[in-house]
């Protein structure tokens, strides 16, 4: 194995200890806190008023962890990760709250500040990998452009390194694909690429943006385990985001869960498993498919549409879906509950509690959510 200033061509995976844009305060040990994001709110101003996309949210995240972001389609899971990037719209929009990456405060930071934190120190894989590929480029030249800026090899060890990232993520006859464009790749082939873009700097955090929803569930499976060994390998901290509970199930340390721009349920993953507290949760967890249930089991779908974030409901934004709902709900909103063991919820009538059986039996036998169909 032959290091090409600092790139290695075989794992471990490792930058330039000697890199100048590394600082000290980069070198830390593993396991501390890499990323901080503290009420973070991002306000697109729209003709009908303004949309709350993320409305204050805050979670942290240590060096070489994984936290799955899930949520509804429309929960605000791509702006939330946009807004940790610092890849929003130009205009139209207004981010507040504070981004702490590895010390530094990115909200505000320039542009130059942001370029060349984008590659080597945090990356990020879209959903279509299309959107992110240049279709008249070919793949080789995609992939040295970054390691070239950004690490200022020549193109020979530029190439070189290109055929060692395609390797690495799981590419045969790397050579020939290098050559190629996009459009002569299959989708899951394209992601692979698009994640070895993402890695050619060796970023100490991911952000993957349902990066398997457009692909078929093998391929899906395959490129979900090749995210979580080259993790693994290069100590990196990764945001793993997903409309599917199942898919960060057993893939994450911790997960949040969004609904409307803020995160209502947060905790380590076994524990949102065995005591989940939120009614919405729950109802993500029912609507996903599962081994045990027999052939043609119908799932649960949830009930009602998401909250308009331009006028969100008064109160609880579940409150018109939920099933333990009460007058208290839609008058107030709850807090959020911030436990000894790192659980995090926010809801007067949790799963599991004596609030909360009793309010699904008062709405069980009440005429009103007989008519909404929440029994
Ligand atoms: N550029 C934008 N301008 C206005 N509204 C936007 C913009 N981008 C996203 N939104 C809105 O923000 C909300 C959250 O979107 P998004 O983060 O993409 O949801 P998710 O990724 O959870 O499906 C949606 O209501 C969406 O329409
Ligand atoms: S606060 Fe009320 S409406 Fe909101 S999730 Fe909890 S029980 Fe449901
Ligand atoms: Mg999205």
């Amino acid at each position: 194995m032959r290091p090409i200033r600092g790139l290695w061509l075989a794992q471990p995976w490792a930058c330039d200890p000697h890199c100048p844009m590394m600082s000290e305060e980069e070198t830390a040990t593993p396991g501390d806190v890499l990323l901080t994001v503290d009420n973070l709110a991002t306000h697109f101003r729209t003709p009908r008023g303004l949309l709350k996309a993320v409305d204050g949210v805050s979670f942290s995240l240590a060096r070489g962890r994984t936290l799955g972001i899930v949520g509804e389609s429309g929960s605000g899971k791509s702006v939330l990760s946009r807004s940790v990037m610092r890849l929003l719209p130009r205009r139209n929009v207004n981010s507040t709250g504070s981004v702490r990456f590895e010390g530094q405060e990115l909200v505000g930071a320039s542009e130059k500040v942001m370029r060349d934190a984008w590659g080597p120190r945090m990356a990020m894989v879209f959903q279509d990998p299309m959107t992110s590929l240049n279709p008249v480029m070919k793949i080789g030249t995609q992939i040295t452009e970054g390691l070239r800026h950004h690490l200022k090899v020549d193109k020979a060890e530029a190439k070189l390194a290109a055929r060692a990232l395609l390797q690495s993520v799981g590419i045969p006859e790397p050579e020939r694909r290098l050559a190629e464009y996009p459009h002569q790749l299959s989708g899951g082939m394209r992601q692979r690429i698009v994640i070895a873009i993402a890695l050619a700097c060796g970023p100490r955090l991911l952000l993957a943006d349902e990066p398997t929803t457009a692909l078929d569930v093998t391929v899906q499976a395959q490129i979900l385990d090749l995210l979580a060994d080259l993790q693994r390998d290069r100590d990196m901290a990764m945001v793993l985001v997903t409309h599917d509970l199942g898919v960060v199930a057993n893939r994450t340390d911790d997960i949040a869960v969004m609904y409307a721009g803020k995160i209502v349920e947060k905790a380590p993953t076994e524990t949102l498993f065995s005591s989940m507290k939120m009614p919405y949760t729950e109802a993500l967890l029912n609507s996903i498919p599962r081994i045990e249930n027999a052939p043609h089991t119908r799932l649960k779908v949830i009930g009602g549409r998401p909250p308009d974030l331009v006028n969100p409901p008064r109160g609880c934004s579940f409150a018109p879906r939920c099933a333990y709902a009460q007058p208290q709900c839609r008058e107030e909103e709850p807090p959020l509950i911030k436990q000894d063991d790192g659980h995090e919820y926010a809801c007067f009538f949790p799963v599991g509690s004596a609030a909360g059986a009793e309010a699904l039996a008062r709405n069980s036998t009440s005429p009103a959510a007989t008519a909404r169909g929440t029994n």
